[in-house]
C-alpha cells in the first residue's frame, strides 16, 4: 500500500519567516503578521487543506552571530521584529474546527509553573488541539537578555529541559484526578480536595510543591513536539515526543536522521513509529512544470544571500562572514544546532561539498530542507519519493510567500495526493493527539509523562492529609 503523507505548515510571528528578504516580493503578506485576519485566514485555508496542523517557530533573541552584531539580521528582517506565537492561538482555535496549533517556547527562558497554566488554558480553549515544540535554545543573545554571559552548553540545557518536563508532568499529569471538579450545589463543593494532589516537586533547577492551577483540559499534556537531532536531542525526543520536526539539506542525510530517531524510540521502550516525524520542505508549484520553474526562479531573485547566513550562522552557532564564500565549513565544535553543523559537513545529494556560498544561497528559501519545484503531479511524485526513501510520515512545509505558497499546495499538490488515495480525505475528529494516533486524548502509558500519574513510579505527590498540613491549608 502507498505510504501515507501528513502535511504540517511552519511559520513564526514574524515576515518571511525562512525565506530572507522574500518579505519584498509583491504576493508577500507576512507584514501582516500583526493582524488577526491574516492568521484566522491562514488558519481557515489550511484546515481546508486538511493540515495536521500550524507549526509556529519562536526565538527570544537575535541572529547576532553573523558579523558579531545584529546589524545584518535587523537589516534582513531575519526573524525580528518577532511576536508572541501563544497569542495567536485562541483566535485561530474561534474559525477552525480540527487543525492542531504547534507552538515553540524555550525550556530555559520561563518558569514551569505558570506555563503549565498558559498551555493547560490553550488546551481548553481549542478543544484540545494544542501542541508544544520543546525548545533548548540556540542564540546567546537570548540567554544574555535573561541576564547570563551566555547560553548553557548543548548538552547541560537538555538536561535541564529534561528536568524542566518532569515538573510539567507533575503538574498535568499527577496533580487532578479527572473527577476532582465535582460542581456539587448540595454539598456544596466546587473541587474535591482529596482528588487534587501536592505535587512535592524538589530538584536541582526548579522546586514546585503545589498544586497544577488548571483543571484537567482535554489532552492534559499538550502534544509534545520536538526538533533536536543531535544524538543528545534524539535521546530527550525519543524519551518525550509524539512529533518530531526535522530538518536535513539532502535525502541521505534525512534517512540516516529519521532511522537514527527510530532506533532511539525503540531504545526508550516505545513503538518506531510512535512518534510522527515531518521533514522540512519548500513546494514552489503552478499549474504546469514550466510555470512553477518561472515561479521558483522568480522567487530566488529575492532572496538574500546574507539572510541565509545570517540564519545559518545563528543555527550552526558560526559567524559565516569570516570565511571566505567558496570555503567549505570544514571541522567546527558548535554550541547551537549541532545536527545543522552536522548537516552541511555532509556531501549533498550529487556528492559535492558544501561551500559558504551554497549554504547561504540554500538557506535563502525555505531554510534548511528541500525545495520541491514542479506541477502538483510532479511535487506529488517528489514527495513520495523522499517519504519512502527516509520514512519520514510527512512534510513541515515552509512559506516561499505567504499565504500564497500555502494556496498553491491546497491547490495543485493536495488534489493529487488525495486522488493517489495518500492524503486524507477528512479529519479524524477529537483532539490533536487522536487525530495523529487515533489512540485517544491523552498520552500513551508508555510514554514518561504517564510515570508521573498519582501512584505511577515517577510521581512525587505526598499523602493528601501530609501535603496540606505541609502547606498549612487543612482545616481541622
Ligand atoms: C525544523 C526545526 C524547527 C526548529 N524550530 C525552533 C524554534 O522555533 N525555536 C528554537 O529555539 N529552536 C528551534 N529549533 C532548534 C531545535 O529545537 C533544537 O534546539 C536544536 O535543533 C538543537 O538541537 P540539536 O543540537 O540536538 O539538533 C528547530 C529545529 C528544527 C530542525
Amino acid at each position: 500500500m502507498a505510504r501515507r503523507i501528513r502535511f504540517n505548515a511552519f511559520d513564526m510571528n514574524c515576515v518571511a519567516h525562512q525565506s530572507p528578504g522574500l518579505w519584498r516580493h509583491p504576493d508577500d503578506q507576512s507584514h501582516r503578521y500583526k493582524e488577526l485576519g491574516y492568521w484566522t485566514e491562514l488558519a481557515a485555508l489550511l484546515e481546508r487543506g486538511r493540515f495536521d496542523g500550524l507549526f509556529i517557530a519562536d526565538v527570544l533573541g537575535t541572529y547576532d552571530v553573523y558579523g558579531g552584531d545584529d546589524r545584518a539580521a535587523l537589516r534582513n528582517g531575519a526573524q525580528i521584529p518577532v511576536a508572541d506565537p501563544l497569542l495567536l492561538v485562541s483566535a485561530m482555535a474561534a474559525v477552525t474546527e480540527h487543525l492542531g496549533f504547534g507552538i515553540t517556547t524555550g525550556t530555559g527562558f520561563e518558569h514551569p509553573y505558570p506555563f503549565a497554566r498558559r498551555l493547560s488554558t490553550l488546551d481548553h480553549l481549542t478543544g484540545g488541539r494544542i501542541g508544544w515544540n520543546v525548545v533548548t535554545g540556540y542564540l546567546p543573545s537570548a540567554a544574555r537578555n535573561f541576564g547570563a554571559d551566555d547560553q548553557l552548553d548543548h548538552d547541560d540545557r537538555y538536561d535541564q529541559a529534561d528536568e524542566y518536563l518532569e515538573v510539567l508532568y507533575k503538574l498535568w499529569e499527577g496533580s487532578w484526578e479527572d473527577d476532582a471538579v465535582v460542581r456539587d450545589p448540595v454539598r456544596n463543593i466546587y473541587v474535591d480536595p482529596a482528588k487534587v494532589h501536592h505535587i512535592g516537586h524538589s530538584g536541582r533547577h526548579y522546586t514546585v510543591p503545589g498544586v497544577h492551577l488548571s483543571e484537567p483540559s482535554p489532552q492534559r499534556t499538550p502534544v509534545i513536539f520536538q526538533a533536536g537531532a543531535s544524538p543528545r536531542g534524539v535521546r530527550f525526543a525519543a524519551e518525550n515526543a509524539e512529533a518530531i520536526f526535522v530538518a536535513a539539506p539532502s535525502k541521505r542525510v534525512l534517512a540516516q536522521t529519521v532511522s537514527g530517531i527510530r532506533a532511539a524510540l525503540e531504545a526508550a521502550g516505545r513503538d518506531r513509529y510512535a512518534a510522527r516525524i515531518y521533514a522540512l520542505a519548500t513546494i514552489v508549484t503552478d499549474a504546469t512544470d514550466d510555470d512553477a520553474r518561472r515561479k521558483h526562479e522568480e522567487y530566488l531573485s529575492y532572496a538574500s544571500v546574507e539572510g541565509g547566513l545570517v540564519f545559518m550562522s545563528g543555527w550552526m552557532g558560526i559567524d559565516l562572514s569570516r570565511y571566505d564564500l567558496d570555503d567549505p565549513i570544514g571541522e567546527v565544535e558548535s554550541n547551537a544546532i549541532r545536527s545543522a553543523v552536522a548537516a552541511f559537513q555532509e556531501f549533498d545529494d550529487d556528492g559535492r561539498e558544501w561551500t559558504v556560498r551554497d549554504i547561504g544561497r540554500w538557506a535563502g528559501l525555505g531554510g534548511i530542507g528541500p525545495v520541491f519545484v514542479g506541477s502538483g503531479a510532479t511535487v506529488a511524485d517528489r514527495l513520495q519519493e523522499w517519504a519512502d526513501d527516509t520514512d519520514v510520515d510527512g512534510f513541515n512545509l515552509a512559506y516561499a510567500v505567504t499565504p500564497g505558497t500555502f494556496e498553491d499546495i491546497v491547490r495543485y499538490v493536495i488534489p493529487v495526493l488525495t486522488e493517489r488515495g495518500v492524503y486524507p480525505t477528512e479529519y479524524v475528529p477529537g483532539t490533536l493527539r487522536n487525530a495523529l494516533f487515533e489512540r485517544g486524548d491523552r498520552l500513551p502509558p508508555e510514554h514518561r509523562g504517564a510515570r508521573y500519574r498519582p501512584g505511577g513510579p515517577g510521581s512525587t505527590a505526598l499523602p493528601d492529609e501530609e501535603s496540606r498540613n505541609v502547606a498549612g491549608e487543612l482545616i481541622t
